[in-house]
């Protein structure tokens, strides 16, 4: 069972139900199963709305909430159980098990829900459903309210109105409760234990996969079941591959390496990056360029607080990045000029963050209407700014070619300002070093 309560899912039901239209129906599919190859499927990752809203992590399942309905408001539609399915695939609720483990109200077999859910669409005025992110099953919702279409003329009622789900619902995921931040502050604590781990087992001639599985040992053995994301390990000019997975390349001395690694916990994620010298100890222009971008990361961090907008700590990399790369002759002209420009884009060309929780690029707004969204007590983000020398950058001196550096951290808006949730792993240069030094070996 998760470390979210039972009242904490039943809150959200009931927040989300308080915030519908009168007369309405909220629609929200479950994930389904995907196919790996023949006969494997992929790890089953429930969908982050569906499982916040249920805490229930089963295939073929549909949540149905109907604000104000007499035999119950909250309904659900799941696999039956099966005594031979369950043999072969592992154990199922059923929807005897939704109604007693869940607080289901009425709970009903997914095979009957063409047959149940006209029925329950029926004088229901709008429907929330996040319409377009499963093709498959729009179509089935339309084909449910048609069927109430159809018999407008023996007096029934179809729905007149979408509305969009994510709307309410991502602003809801957006604010972490007390119990959330608990279990990221959790997840948080592995990552960094993982990431301490690796700068200890890290060494030349060891592909890059070899050191990704000390993530994935710590992240297991500390009880998060698998990674948030696919690990990013790049060695030397790997780690300019902003979303590089392969991480089958050897790595070699004298390189950094790149790795962008967090484990989930409880469905929701840490997101961390850290780069350190392959063989222990940065050279002097790895320690120039990862000291520029460790000092845009705290200056970022430094302008989260209520209050201040989501685009102040963006803004500020960019400024410290184009100062010192003015400074270090990677990049020539007036500074003003540069940012104008966004000539800092060759070596900087992503944002400094995302929102963080369940999902690792989380939901939520980052603008209300033209403006950027306000900071406030509750939000989860990412700072994690980046120089990137392409190894063939035929502009710059050769000694800084193929240099790839991120360093990124998990930040709660706090009343007070804000705090890192992820300390623990290593990010100054001696720091790094010291932690390298303590090696471990890789047998
Ligand atoms: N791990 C993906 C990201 O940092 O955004
Ligand atoms: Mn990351
Ligand atoms: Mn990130």
């Amino acid at each position: 069972m998760t470390r979210i309560s039972k009242k904490e899912f039943a809150r959200r039901r009931q927040w989300l139900m308080e915030h519908m239209e009168p007369d309405s129906i909220a629609i929200v599919p479950s994930a389904k199963e995907i196919i790996r190859n023949r006969d494997v499927e992929y790890a089953f990752r429930q969908d982050s709305d569906f499982y916040y809203l249920t805490g229930f992590d089963e295939a073929d399942a549909v949540l149905i909430l109907l604000p104000g309905r007499e035999h119950g408001e909250y309904v659900m539609f799941c696999r039956e159980r099966d005594p031979k399915m369950e043999l072969w695939n592992g154990y199922r609720a059923g929807p005897e098990g939704l109604c007693k483990s869940y607080g289901t109200n009425d709970a009903f077999p997914i095979g009957d829900i063409d047959d149940i859910l006209p029925g329950l669409l029926e004088g229901r005025e709008r429907v929330y459903y996040a319409m377009g992110r499963h093709a498959e099953f729009d179509q089935k919702v339309m084909s449910w309210v048609n069927v109430i279409r159809g018999k407008v003329r023996s007096g029934a009622h179809p729905p007149g109105e979408f509305v969009d789900l994510d709307h309410i619902l991502h602003d809801m995921r957006l604010f972490k409760s007390a119990a959330e931040l608990k279990v990221m502050r959790e997840a948080a604590k592995i990552s960094c234990r993982a990431h301490r781990r690796a700068m200890q087992f890290c060494q030349a001639d060891i592909h890059e996969y070899q050191l990704e599985a000390e993530y994935i040992h710590e992240f297991m053995r500390a009880g998060a079941r698998q990674p948030a994301y696919n690990s990013i390990v790049g060695g030397g000019k790997n780690g300019c591959i902003l979303h590089y997975t392969e991480n089958a390349d050897l790595l070699k001395g004298g390189d950094l390496v790149l790795v962008d690694a967090g484990c989930e916990l409880d469905y929701y994620g840490a997101d961390i990056t850290r780069t350190f010298p392959v063989n222990g100890k940065f050279n002097t222009e790895q320690k120039a360029l990862y000291q520029l971008v460790l000092k845009a990361q705290l200056a970022a961090i430094a302008e989260i607080r209520p209050g201040n907008h989501w685009n102040q700590p963006h803004d500020m990399t960019v400024k410290v990045i184009c100062e010192g790369l003015l400074k270090l002759g990677l990049l020539k002209g007036e500074l003003e000029e540069l940012i104008e420009k966004e000539s800092y884009k060759e070596f900087y060309m992503h944002r400094a963050g995302h929102w963080l929780g369940m999902d690792v690029h989380d939901v939520g707004d980052y603008k209300v209407g033209d403006e950027w969204r306000v900071l406030e007590v509750g939000m989860v983000l990412t700072i994690e700014p980046g120089i990137y020398v392409a190894a063939d950058n035929k502009k710059v001196a050769k000694k800084w070619r193929g240099i790839g550096i991120r360093i990124e951290d998990n930040i709660v808006v706090t009343r007070k300002g804000h705090e890192v949730l992820t300390e623990d792993a290593p990010k100054t240069v001696a720091a790094i070093e010291k932690q390298m030094r303590s090696k471990k070996v890789v047998r």
